[in-house]
């Protein structure tokens, strides 16, 4: 199975979430890719499985320019067939943004025809014990889906 990890990321924490994630996947068997979204076509959730998109949100949830073009890309695909997953670390201060993009991103996977193969993964600032839990929690829902 191959599973395409996407992140954006400007301090760090979710470039360690998808480094996190990417290891976890390895260890269940799958060829992971991951690679920051400024380097990234949409178009690369083609040739996976199981597509990943790991964000920040910054600005009450409105996009930064690198994930706003990824969006309307991802939003043209076809990706009926295959399986994905949104998370994102976030800041609960922004309240009702908290995270917003990473439901963005939930929304547009849903418009590309994917199934979403766990619930979207939130997390506070950089990843914790607990939120390392979740990661890996998610991870096994991955794996136990894709690998049957
Ligand atoms: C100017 C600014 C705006 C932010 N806006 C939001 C927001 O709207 N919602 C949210 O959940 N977090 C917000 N955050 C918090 C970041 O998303 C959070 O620190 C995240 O861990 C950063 O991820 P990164 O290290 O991968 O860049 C904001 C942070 C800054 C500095």
């Amino acid at each position: 199975m191959k599973a395409r990890i996407v992140y954006a990321s400007m301090t760090g924490n979710d470039e360690d979430m998808a480094d996190i994630l990417e290891e976890d996947l390895q260890d269940y068997g799958f060829e992971v890719e991951s690679s920051d979204v400024s380097f990234t076509d949409a178009s690369d959730y083609l040739k996976s499985d199981l597509c990943i998109f790991i964000t920040y949100t910054y600005g009450e949830g409105k996009m930064t320019d690198e994930i706003a073009d990824f969006y309307e890309q991802l939003k043209t695909l076809d990706l009926s067939g295959k399986h994905f997953a949104v998370m994102g670390s976030g800041d609960k201060t922004y309240g009702e943004h908290f995270c917003e993009n990473v439901f963005d991103y939930e929304k547009a996977f849903k418009e590309a025809g994917a199934i979403e193969a766990t619930a979207p993964v939130t997390i506070e600032n950089a990843p914790d014990d607990d939120a390392i839990d979740k990661i890996d929690n998610a991870a096994k829902e991955m794996a136990d889906l894709l690998n049957g």
